[in-house]
């Protein structure tokens, strides 16, 4: 039997209610059995200080040593400003540093948002691929996974309803897991 994939996601939401957070749930309910879904939360990782980047935190050392341990990245992000929110960046920074120490560098990546707007997050997930970049990850092209009028999707109970949305997500989770295993 072939080992299987170990996926580590994360919301770039602190919010309780937040509906990226319930797609990442969503995912966990539907992930793939030759795989695994674990979440970690960004709450506690404190601000980037460089002066600080060689004596990094418990939450940050715990942050690195997850996505180093993971076959593949998961990233749910909303979209503030037309961009990624700063706590899902300042995630990123710290798990990037010190230089050469990059935790995210060769990472298979899939990228899913949900937003209250009609686009989506698109704006933010093409952010997210930039900095990407200079991460050296491999996120996945497709399928893109934009969740518009969120509110409408999500219940009281921050259960993902929407059928269509739920497929998505589990043909984006078989993709990460086909992606993750050519690159392995
Ligand atoms: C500071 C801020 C900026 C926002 N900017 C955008 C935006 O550019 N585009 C958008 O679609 N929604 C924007 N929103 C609304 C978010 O889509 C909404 O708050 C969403 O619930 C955030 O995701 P979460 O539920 O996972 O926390 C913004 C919200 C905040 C708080």
């Amino acid at each position: 039997m072939s080992e299987k994939i170990s996926i580590l996601g994360f919301a770039g939401s602190l919010r309780k209610g937040s509906y990226n957070k319930s797609l990442l749930r969503a995912a966990q309910e539907m992930v793939p059995e030759n795989a695994t879904l674990e979440v970690f939360d960004l709450e506690r990782i404190p601000p980037f200080n460089q002066d600080l980047e060689n004596q990094p935190p418990e939450k940050v050392k715990e942050f690195k040593a997850k996505i180093r341990a993971a076959d593949a990245i998961l990233i749910a992000t909303p979209e503030y400003n037309y961009s990624i929110p700063g706590v899902l960046k300042n995630a990123i920074d710290n798990a990037s540093r010190p230089y050469g120490d990059n935790a995210f560098d060769g990472k298979p990546a899939a990228i899913m948002g949900a937003s209250i707007g009609m686009l989506g997050t698109a704006r933010a997930q093409y952010h997210l691929r930039q900095s990407m970049v200079f991460l050296n990850m491999y996120p996945l092209n497709q399928p893109e996974v934009m969740v518009p009028f969120a509110q409408e999707k999500i219940d009281q109970n921050g259960r993902l309803t929407d059928q269509k949305t739920r497929d998505k997500i589990k043909e984006l989770l078989g993709a990460l897991v086909l992606w993750a295993k050519k690159l392995k």
